[in-house]
């Protein structure tokens, strides 16, 4: 079972506080970064406490390095829970990569070889962090640029089969598969196909920097059109998926970033039809 979709929601950004704060702008919920906020006390954390008073909160994790051959770090997931237990966020979420080994925090969302090993090991371990916080997370899919040579099956597979067995839900970053198309030269549609719907809780979309031959993920454009393409083919085969955009550099002003969600829920209203806010349960907005 899915949990309720909230909407349309943004990441939630410094630069933003105050005018979220002060102007209560009309955006469904927010993603919060967890890292930002596993502290003890400090200005983010006032700003969050904050925001919660008046919005729904996600957390966002990337540095759980669910794909590591380390020992789960239970420090870190013992600062998750404290956070989980003072935010009630509606759900919590992190990648489906390794960000280091041998103890070092490389800081990058690095992929996995899509092997029967890589399944097992992974699963394992999304199953030991639910039991821990007594929850079913998202797993996101991230975007790369390299390939493993032991790789035995496409990259949708690999993340769906260790979704299935983790029985945990998905995070489908759109521009992720994008990037991930291009650079490895696959169709991202075809990737879409094979995603199990009663899996997918929360989609991503972002910018990227497109250099012709090759696509960085750099979350510092708006969403391009492609993305939107496949946005409009995931509200299709999906229904109504809670919505947000990533944006991490190039931060535009507040009000910028409100108008590209109109933009996402125009799209949504398009593929779906104008009773889409009252179909699925949502407020103004
Ligand atoms: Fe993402």
């Amino acid at each position: 079972m899915k949990i309720p979709p909230l909407g349309f929601g943004l990441g939630l950004r410094t630069d933003h506080y105050q005018h979220i704060i002060d102007e209560s702008p009309a955006i469904d919920w927010f993603e919060a970064l967890s890292e930002n906020y596993m502290v003890a006390g400090g200005k983010p954390k006032h700003y969050l406490r904050c925001i919660r008073e008046n919005y729904p909160i996600v957390l966002h994790g990337v540095s759980l390095s669910i794909g590591s051959s380390d020992e789960l770090n239970q420090n870190y997931l013992n600062s998750l829970q404290n956070l989980i237990h003072e935010v009630e966020p509606e759900w919590v979420s992190d990648h489906l990569c390794w960000t280091g080994v041998a103890g070092i925090n490389t800081h990058d969302l690095m992929p996995l070889p899509y092997t029967e090993e890589a399944i097992s090991h992974v699963a394992e371990r999304i199953i030991q962090v639910q039991d821990k916080l007594k929850r079913r997370i998202l797993i996101e899919n991230v975007s790369s640029y390299v390939n493993y040579e032991h790789s035995c099956m496409q990259e949708w597979e690999f993340y769906a089969e260790v979704v299935a067995r983790a029985d945990c839900l998905m995070l489908l970053d759109l521009n992720n598969i994008c990037v991930s198309a291009r650079n490895h030269r696959f169709d991202p549609y075809e990737y879409l196909k094979s995603i199990d719907a009663t899996k997918v809780q929360q989609f991503h979309l972002a910018g990227h920097t497109d250099n012709t031959d090759h696509v960085i993920d750099t979350h510092d454009h708006d969403v391009r059109d492609e993305v939107w393409e496949l946005y409009r083919a995931a509200l299709r085969q999906f229904g109504f998926v809670s919505t947000m955009i990533e944006r991490d550099e190039n931060i535009p002003p507040f009000e910028d970033l409100q108008a590209e969600l109109d933009v996402a829920r125009t799209h949504a209203v398009e593929v779906l039809g104008p009773d889409l806010r009252s179909d699925v349960g949502l407020g103004a907005g």
